[in-house]
């Protein structure tokens, strides 16, 4: 029988990490119930430490998800892990992890410490750890450019201290396959105890190699692979949870495990965390983007109509992209409409459903066919309005050299509209919002695209906009493009309001 590789998923911790792809605590427990969906076996909710908001969603994700573990990140020291450990309270299988650097460049330059000071920390951190929290999992950080004995040395401290899991972590995304797969062998195979606890790896994306490193550690050993939904996090990502799961799956020949994963859960695990993040899904992403199994040469059209084998490894269905198609007409009632959204991975109140169903009929109004992605990205923009400091009511925008803008929000009990002019109507619009709330922000990027097929598609905008200096990002989307661009501009407004005020 094939082996178990655990899948640990760090995309609400190291995930989060993602400039600008902070997420509130609601929508952080709605993606921590999509990853119980998705069949992870530990969710890593957050770092307690960071912040009093921190320590809260960890909080409410521990109380909330039942069949995953769930694991907070502490530094090995004291206050970081009782706070941790705090969190962690309401937790039916908690994981307390704690890390400490291994590597001479961060011993040198940014602990400050000395190798011998380092081991006792570690046996330390753990020590307290296992007597707050049964479970430990402790990481080396920066292990693929530490000492290979010293890493030895530090992995028998942590497994004698009580550590459960051993984490050998790439941290800045510098390993080669070959490299960590020896790595891997080497510690396992000098470590007295080893046998007794579960290794696991973690990998930065920074050279393209994170997925690579991933399986190849797991041939070298791991058992508990780390990683995030659409390979998010710090600077280029971690190790994308589709494409190490889809590659298990696929290649079992070459790598003889097998995980927990409901595959079919991918899409909407994928499409759910671009649509509350606002991190667009590149195109040509591997499993998730949307021309994934799109054939485009008529050679490979043909080849695929007479067998799928001839250009498909794997099939659509099973990461879950069958049910792309239509979804409702606009005689679907508000039953349909609500098992529609509970087949996508979305859990709606009764009040929510009924703002969905009025947008819903209201865009059947404007649109023949509404499909999935349709319903995702309205299912996104109505739960931004729960947490809205500024709501759009209207923009309407004129004129060409400068162009004119008037902008009407709601603030509270307020209405409160504004005009500016600008150059173009997404400057102009920016400009009215900028009067109304006296914050200014600089538009850094800006994408529009199709929700779905067709002349009437829902525009789905997203932006990055920089307030004092921070990026945030934002979504929204409309038949009307400048309408949905303008709510993407006040979703990261809001945002920032949420984050700062
Ligand atoms: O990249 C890293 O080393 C980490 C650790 C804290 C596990 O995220
Ligand atoms: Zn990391």
């Amino acid at each position: 029988m094939a082996e178990r590789v655990a899948i640990f998923d760090t995309t609400l911790r190291d995930g989060e990490q993602s400039p600008g792809a902070s997420m509130n605590a609601h929508e952080k427990i709605q993606m921590a119930l999509q990853l119980e969906r998705l069949g992870v076996d530990v969710i890593e909710a957050g770092f307690p430490i960071a912040s009093q908001q921190e320590f809260e969603s960890v909080q409410q994700i521990a109380a909330t998800v039942q069949k995953p573990g769930v694991a907070a990140l502490a530094r090995a020291v004291d206050k970081d892990i009782e706070r941790a450990a705090a969190a962690l309270e309401k937790a039916v299988s908690p994981t307390l992890h704690t890390f400490i650097a291994t590597s001479d460049i961060h011993l040198e330059h940014k602990l400050r410490m000395t190798r011998d000071q380092v081991l006792e920390q570690a046996g330390k951190g753990v020590r307290l750890a296992k007597r707050l929290i049964g479970r430990v999992e402790f990481s080396a950080e920066d292990a693929t450019r530490s000492d290979l004995d010293y890493l030895v040395a530090i992995t028998k401290v942590a497994i004698e201290a009580g550590a459960s899991v051993i984490n050998l972590p790439d941290t800045v995304g510098y390993t080669t396959p070959g490299e960590i797969e020896e790595m891997f062998r080497y510690v396992i195979a000098n470590t007295p105890g080893s046998d007794r606890v579960v290794f696991s790896s973690h990998n930065h994306n920074d050279l393209g190699l994170a997925v690579a490193n991933a399986l190849a550690a797991a041939r070298g050993g791991a058992r508990q692979i780390e990683c995030t939904v659409n390979g998010i996090g710090e600077r280029a990502g971690n190790t994308s949870l589709e494409e190490v799961v889809m590659t298990i799956k696929t290649r079992q020949n070459v790598y003889p495990f097998e995980t927990g994963i409901v595959t079919e859960e991918i899409t909407n695990a994928s499409r759910q965390l671009s649509n509350v993040t606002g991190l667009p899904v590149p195109y040509n992403k591997p499993i998730v983007g949307r021309n994934a199994f799109a054939h485009e040469a008529g050679i490979h059209q043909h080849g695929v109509i007479a067998s799928r084998l001839t250009y498909e490894i794997m099939t659509p269905e099973s990461v879950g992209r069958t049910r792309s198609e239509l979804v409702l007409g606009k005689h679907s009632g508000k039953h349909g409409l609500a098992k529609r959204c509970e087949e996508l991975g979305y859990t709606l109140t009764g009040e929510e459903l009924q703002r969905l169903y009025d947008r819903f009929i209201e865009l059947t109004d404007r649109k023949k066919e509404v499909f999935e992605d349709d319903l995702r990205v309205l299912i996104a923009s109505l739960r931004h309005e729960n947490f809205e400091t500024y709501r759009l009511i209207h923009v309407r925008t004129s004129g060409g050299d400068p162009t004119m803008a008037l902008v009407k929000l709601q603030h509270g009990e307020d209405t409160i509209f504004e005009t500016a002019t600008g150059d173009g109507p997404v400057h102009a619009a920016c400009m009215a919002i900028e009067r109304i709330t006296g914050v200014s922000g600089r538009l850094s990027e800006f994408q529009i695209r199709a929700a779905t097929p067709g002349k009437d598609a829902l525009g789905d905008a997203h932006v990055t906009v920089e307030f004092e200096g921070k990026a945030y990002y934002g979504t929204g989307a409309s038949t009307d493009i400048i309408e949905a661009a303008i709510m993407a501009y006040l979703n990261a407004l809001n945002k920032y309001f949420a984050m700062t005020k």
